[in-house]
């Protein structure tokens, strides 16, 4: 961004032809506006700034455009491709022409019968450590259904949390906009992931452990305030892990068909929303500083190293009975991470790389609080 420059055009006024002294944003950044305007006295140079992309003019925007801007002023086209553009229209036109309603597309009325299970044991935070070969046939049923509805409510809240983001992004684009057209079919999709996984919930009679006050705080600011291209990026990071993490429930053979049915409209959902965001993010991801690469690779690990948090949880060893939950935990958890990076995180392994988001610093990172060979 060069700074606010002077128009090099001329209007004319009542008075003859007079310098013009408005400017205005431009997608390459703040340039010379080629707009006058009429006022009261005639044609006179404007002493307002005009804001020609997303740059909102509600207080509560310009106080998002500020914090963001230190992030965004890089490399920033408000173009697509024109293949992104037709890819867009294609997944606007498939979702309005083949929408998957889970009302319909999930055998709600199915239960839960013998030789069913909640969880594959690949993603069971315990299976695979000595004490998994301890539990009774209940304790391991029971610590895969707890474990699920943490993944169910996990994707839950935060897709509520996205839904907050998509709205701030798309509240002053034109209706016509195709992006905003694309994220209002989006957030209709996720309103209903959000509802069928409340229902899923509580058709296996799930009690989800919350989010602590601070994640929720935090959740919230990121969502309301953080730049686009965090939101974007951390979005898509979250995407790619849920997609894998469905992935291994689809293709369970014994998996509860009301659990492998809401994974599977997941599933072909998300590939869609995937696919904008990997469009719409190579406007902020082209070209990355250091800084920024370094930036959004520590915040995607953390984002990675939450939702493990929330997955695997002392209160769950608790409630199955486990002598010393906090020590079966700490034991767990590792053990539970090598795992989960295994099943659920190739594919943010490579977008990290894609944008060469490792490097010195993360690399060690991603090992010591992902447990990850990047
Ligand atoms: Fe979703
Ligand atoms: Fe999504």
């Amino acid at each position: 961004m060069e700074g606010l420059k002077p128009s090099k055009r001329y209007s004319y006024t009542t008075e003859g032809l007079k310098p013009s002294k408005r400017y205005s944003y431009t997608t390459e950044g703040l340039k010379p506006s080629k707009r006058y305007s009429y006022t009261t006295e005639g044609l006179k140079p404007s002493k307002r700034y005009t804001t020609e992309i997303n740059f909102p003019t509600t207080i509560h925007t310009h106080f998002v455009s500020i914090i963001k801007t230190p992030f965004t002023s890089y490399n920033m086209t408000t173009t697509l491709s024109t293949t992104d553009k037709l890819l867009i229209e294609r997944l606007i036109r498939i979702s309005k022409e083949k929408p998957l309603l889970p009302e319909t597309f999930v055998p709600w009325t199915t239960d839960f019968v013998e030789g069913n299970i909640y969880l594959p044991e690949k993603l069971v935070s315990l299976a695979g450590l000595p004490i998994y070969e301890t539990l009774t046939a209940w304790q391991k049923q029971e610590l895969a259904r707890h474990e699920v509805v943490q993944a169910l409510y996990a994707y839950c809240w935060s897709e509520g949390l996205f839904c907050v983001f998509m709205n701030r992004y798309i509240l002053n684009r034109d209706p016509q906009d195709l992006e905003r057209q694309f994220l209002i079919r989006e957030l209709i999709e996720e309103f209903r992931h959000q509802e069928m996984f409340g229902q899923a919930i509580d058709k296996i009679k799930g009690e989800p452990i919350r989010v602590s006050w601070f994640q929720r705080v935090l959740g919230n600011i990121t969502a309301k305030f953080m730049p686009d291209a965090f939101l974007f990026m951390n979005c898509l990071a979250v995407e790619l892990m849920a997609d894998q993490y469905g992935e291994v429930i689809r293709k369970e053979p014994n998996a509860y068909p009301v659990l492998r049915k809401v994974s599977q409209l997941h599933n072909i959902e998300e590939a869609r929303h995937i696919l904008y965001t990997q469009a719409v993010l190579k406007r902020y991801t082209t070209g990355l500083s250091l800084f920024m690469r370094t930036y959004y690779s520590i915040f995607v690990l953390i984002n990675m190293r939450f939702f493990q948090n929330i997955y695997v949880r002392t209160e769950i060893y608790e409630r199955i009975g486990l002598a010393n939950p906090k020590a079966v935990r700490r034991a767990a958890f590792g053990h539970y991470q090598e795992k989960f990076a295994k099943e659920c995180l190739d594919t943010v392994k490579s977008l990290v790389g894609e944008f060469n988001g490792f490097n010195a610093l993360t690399r060690p990172l991603w090992k010591w609080l992902l447990k990850m060979e990047v």
